[in-house]
C-alpha cells in the first residue's frame, strides 16, 4: 500500500456515523440465516453481494431491513457488534458513536432489552480488547409516526446510563424533522444529545428544521446544505459538525461519482465536516477506506486529512479531556518520523 494511503487508513480517528446494522456482512447473514432458520431469498453470499447495486436510498433501505430479520438473539447482536469493532480497529478508530434502529426490531418482536443487550456487551468487551471506547445512539425510523417514536424513546430511557442521544434516520423525503419534534424536545429534557439525518436526499429545508426545531448538535449527512448559502453560512458559524459518507453518497447516487462529491468544498468554506462510513457492509468500505478513497478521488493533502481526524474527535460526545487525550494522539501520529516524507 502507498504511504499515503496507509496514512489515511491508519490516522487515529472517530466514526461518528454508523448503523450497525449496516455493518452486517453477507457472510455473517448467511451464518445467522442457517442458525435462526430464516430464509433468504438468495442462493449464495456471491448472489447476495451482487444484488448490492442501488438506485437510491429507498432500494438500499428495503434490502437493509430485508437483511435485519436475522437478527433475532441478544448473541447476534453480540456478534454483529463485536465484527464491527474488529474491522474498525485495523483501520484506526479509537471511538465510535454507534446507531442502532431499535424499531427494526421491536415491531418484529425482538425485545428492546435483547437489542441493547447485545450490542452494550460487545461494546463493553471492545473496550478492553481494542480500547475502542464508544456510545450508543438509539435511532427514531421517520417513515413511522412520531407516537411510535415517543414509545420507542419511553423503552429506551430505562437504558440511559448506555445511551449518548436520540437520532433521526431512514426514509428522508416526505417525513421532515418537523415530525419529531416532540419526541426530540422530550429527549433533551431526559439529557440526552441529538444528531439527525437531514439534507442527505431531503431539501435544505430539513437541515434548517433539523437544527431549529430539533436542536440537533449534528447533522448526518448535510450535504445538500451547498444549495444554500445562507445555511452554510449558518453552519459554519456555529461550527455545527456534518457526518458526512463519501462511499455511502455514491452507491446511493446522492453524488454520481466520487471525484464529484462536494466534500472538499465544504472542507475549504470551513464546514466542521467528519468522514464516515454509514453502512459499510453494502457500500463498499469502512471508515479508513472512505478516507482513503475521498483522499485519492479528491487530493486531500495530509493537513486536510489530519483536520478531518481531529474534526471526528473535536464533533463526538465525548468529554473533553478524552477529546484532547485523543486530539494528542493524532499529533503524535502526524509526527512519527516513518511518517516524514509524505507531504
Ligand atoms: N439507515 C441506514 N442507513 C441510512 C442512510 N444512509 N440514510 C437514512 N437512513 C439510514
Ligand atoms: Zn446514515
Amino acid at each position: 500500500m502507498a504511504a499515503e494511503a496507509s496514512f489515511a487508513r491508519d490516522l487515529p480517528k472517530a466514526e461518528l456515523h454508523l448503523h450497525i446494522e449496516g455493518t452486517l456482512e453477507p457472510e455473517l447473514m448467511f451464518e445467522l440465516a442457517g442458525r435462526n432458520r430464516v430464509r433468504l431469498p438468495y442462493r449464495s453470499v456471491d448472489e447476495l453481494r451482487r444484488a448490492y447495486v442501488f438506485s437510491d436510498l429507498q432500494s438500499f433501505l428495503d434490502l437493509y431491513y430485508a437483511g435485519c430479520q436475522v437478527l433475532l438473539k441478544e448473541q447476534d447482536f453480540y456478534e454483529l457488534t463485536s465484527a464491527y469493532l474488529s474491522r474498525a480497529a485495523g483501520q484506526g478508530i479509537r471511538h465510535a458513536e454507534i446507531f442502532f434502529d431499535p424499531q427494526t426490531h421491536t415491531d418484529r418482536g425482538v425485545p428492546f432489552e435483547t437489542v441493547i443487550g447485545g450490542i452494550h456487551r460487545a461494546l463493553e468487551d471492545g473496550r478492553d480488547r481494542l480500547q475502542i471506547t464508544s456510545g450508543l445512539i438509539p435511532c427514531f425510523l421517520r417513515h413511522l409516526s412520531a407516537e411510535s417514536a415517543m414509545q420507542t424513546l419511553e423503552e429506551a430511557l430505562p437504558y440511559r446510563d448506555w445511551i449518548l442521544g436520540v437520532g433521526l434516520d431512514s426514509s428522508e423525503v416526505g417525513h421532515p424533522p418537523s415530525k419529531f419534534r416532540t419526541v426530540f424536545d422530550r429527549a433533551r429534557e431526559a439529557g440526552l444529545h441529538t444528531v439527525a439525518h437531514a439534507g442527505e436526499e431531503g431539501p435544505p429545508a430539513y437541515i434548517w428544521e433539523a437544527l431549529d426545531l430539533l436542536n440537533a448538535q449534528r447533522i448526518d449527512h448535510g450535504v445538500r446544505c451547498a444549495e444554500d448559502p445562507r445555511l452554510v453560512g449558518r453552519l459554519v458559524e456555529d461550527q455545527t459538525p456534518l457526518t458526512v459518507c463519501p462511499l455511502s453518497n455514491v452507491k446511493l447516487r446522492v453524488f454520481p461519482t466520487l471525484r464529484q462529491h462536494n466534500l472538499k468544498q465544504l472542507l475549504d468554506r470551513g464546514l466542521l465536516v467528519t468522514v464516515n462510513s454509514d453502512d459499510p457492509a453494502y457500500f463498499g468500505g469502512y471508515v479508513g477506506d472512505n478516507f482513503q478513497a475521498t483522499a485519492t478521488a479528491l487530493g486531500l493533502d495530509r493537513d486536510q486529512l489530519l483536520t478531518l481526524a481531529r474534526n471526528s474527535f473535536t464533533a463526538s460526545f465525548l468529554p473533553d479531556e478524552q477529546k484532547r487525550n485523543y486530539l494528542a494522539a493524532v499529533d503524535r501520529f502526524n509526527a512519527q518520523p516513518s511518517l516524514k516524507t509524505i507531504s
